[in-house]
């Protein structure tokens, strides 16, 4: 399977655009975070980490994150067994330690064609998260989480993205 990485601060746009791209071109789109806030809607044993993460604005240990990528992955590939398949991730790999994760637990075994990255103003992301939070019923689109979700994001996930930029993964 070849693997495309959607990357951008929160409420770039990186799901939006995401839905858009498979629609046209039919690729499976997996969400980093839509797949952890469905883990931590089970009764599982990291629902509560996850729960506290996400509303902090951390990065989720890459374990857990890596295991629900794997897992929806595997799921794809188990329905229908195209190697060709292309995977449209959003979300991920949202800091170092994802990086290095996801060479653990995917390396070889997934090509990485390309990573996208949504350049979107602050004040931008920051107005549509508060709109979006009127009806989404997200614990993070809140002005104190997405505070936190844009330390979280120069900190960790513009690194990343530089790693990326340059080639070094
Ligand atoms: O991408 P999205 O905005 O849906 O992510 C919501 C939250 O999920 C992030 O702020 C973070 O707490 C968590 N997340 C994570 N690791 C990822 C993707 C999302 O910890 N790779
Ligand atoms: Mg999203």
């Amino acid at each position: 399977p070849r693997v495309i990485f959607i990357l951008g601060g929160p409420g770039s746009g990186k799901g939006t655009q995401s839905e858009k791209l498979v629609k046209r071109f039919g690729a499976t789109h997996l969400s980093a975070g839509d797949l952890l806030r469905a883990e931590q809607a089970t009764d599982s044993s990291d629902s509560q980490l996850i729960k506290s993460y996400i509303a902090e604005g951390k990065i989720v240990p890459v374990e857990i994150t890596c295991r629900l990528l794997n897992r929806a992955m595997q799921e794809v590939a188990a329905k229908s067994p195209d190697r060709s398949q292309v995977f449209l991730i959003d979300g991920f790999p949202r800091n170092i330690e994802n990086l290095r994760g996801w060479e653990e637990v995917v390396g070889e075994k997934a090509v990485i064609s390309l990573v996208l990255f949504f350049d979107c103003p602050e004040e931008v992301m920051q107005q549509r998260l508060l709109e979006r939070g009127k009806t989404s019923g997200r614990a993070d689109d809140n002005i104190v989480s997405i505070k936190k979700r844009f330390v979280t994001f120069k900190e960790e996930t513009i690194p990343v993205v530089q790693q990326l930029e340059v080639g070094r993964f």
